[in-house]
């Protein structure tokens, strides 16, 4: 009899313990999962303290075991060992993502990097650093991560930037890094659109970030100085002028929200600029329109300002 009872017992633990597991593994599923990458500090971290406030899962990528213990402290997030100039830390982040057993609904392109040089004296070992994490890095961790997101019918967002658009003076090698993300962007959503998978841009102007003192650090410790530059004037009035603190600029909520909205909103859009001020979305439209004209001006098929027009009305009743 007391045999029965104990195997009774048993059985209950056992359903019992199965259910509260299922249970968890379920909710786990519910609660939808996003990478970030470079979630240690401006727009990467914004969008790790947002997502994860809203009951979102962050796997927040970072590169230093004080950045992860600082990461692992916030609910609803889990810290990555992610270099994403590194096929390890890569690999071993997808098998991190897969044992956790929640899926990845999003991947956002967020780690980014910037130089200041002029395009016939920059080096290229330093356009290599700045192609290496800004367009390798995000055709990498999409590569590794497309399968879950596939699975899931997920999201993938990439943190371009107006000079995804504008380009000028010692703005050559971060402009070029972000215009190739926007035709990253374009040809990785036609190919992922067959999976119901949807891939937008966004576009931030401005905000207040690591990445201007991460750039003069980098120059130091690289030696690297415009003593020598037959632009030297230009650069240190830009340098002096910009500065590494970048605390004037705004904060960048409103950038996190965009990436909300890109990665939960029912029709997400393709691109969604943000910028702090109408100064910054006006150049970057004045430009597009401006190439839009310099296109058209000599060519064989030369469209009048009405037919301009009745083109940019099609455009406008486009969804995406
Ligand atoms: N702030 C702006 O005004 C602005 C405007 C337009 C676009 N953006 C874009 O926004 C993104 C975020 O930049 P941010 O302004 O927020 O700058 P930030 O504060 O300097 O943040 C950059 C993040 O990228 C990480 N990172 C750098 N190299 C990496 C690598 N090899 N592997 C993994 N992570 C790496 C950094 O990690 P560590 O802490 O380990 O260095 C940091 O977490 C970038 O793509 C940038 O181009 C920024």
């Amino acid at each position: 009899m007391k045999s029965l009872h104990h195997r009774i017992y048993i059985i209950l633990l056992l359903t019992l313990s199965f259910t509260f597991v299922s249970q968890a593994q379920e909710s786990k599923k519910e609660q939808k999962a996003v990478l970030v990458t470079g979630a240690t500090s401006g727009i990467g971290l914004k969008i790790t303290e947002q997502l994860s406030a809203k009951g979102y899962f962050v796997y927040a990528g970072a590169r230093k075991q004080k950045d992860m213990d600082r990461l692992n402290a916030m609910e609803n997030v889990k810290s990555v060992k992610l270099d994403v100039t590194k096929w390890d830390d890569i690999n071993a982040a997808v098998e991190t993502v897969k044992n956790e057993g929640r899926g990845l609904y999003g991947v956002v392109n967020n780690a980014g990097v910037a130089i200041f040089s002029p395009l016939i004296e920059v080096e290229e070992e330093d356009l290599d650093f700045i192609f290496d994490v800004n367009i390798y890095g995000p055709y990498r961790i999409t590569k590794a991560f497309a399968p879950l997101i596939i699975q899931s019918k997920g999201r993938i967002t990439t943190i371009s930037s107006i000079s995804g658009i504008l380009s000028g003076q010692f703005f050559g090698p971060y402009s070029m890094s972000k215009h190739a993300m926007e035709a990253y962007t374009d040809a990785l959503a036609t190919e992922m659109r067959k999976f119901g998978v949807h891939v937008s841009a966004v576009e931030p102007g401005n905000y207040n970030s690591k990445i201007v003192e991460s750039l003069i650090k980098r120059m130091e410790s690289n030696d690297i100085t415009y003593e020598k530059s037959l632009y030297r004037e230009e650069f240190e009035r830009l340098i002096s002028g910009y500065g590494a603190d970048r605390s004037r600029f705004k904060d960048p909520i409103e950038v996190a929200d965009a990436v909300e909205k890109s990665l939960f909103s029912e029709n997400p859009k393709r691109r969604y600029m943000v910028v702090p001020n109408e100064n910054e979305g006006n150049w970057t439209i004045t430009q597009i329109l401006r190439e839009m004209v310099q296109l058209n001006e000599n060519q064989a098929y030369k469209y009048s300002r009405e037919e301009l027009i009745g083109i940019l009305d099609k455009v406008l009743a486009e969804t995406e």
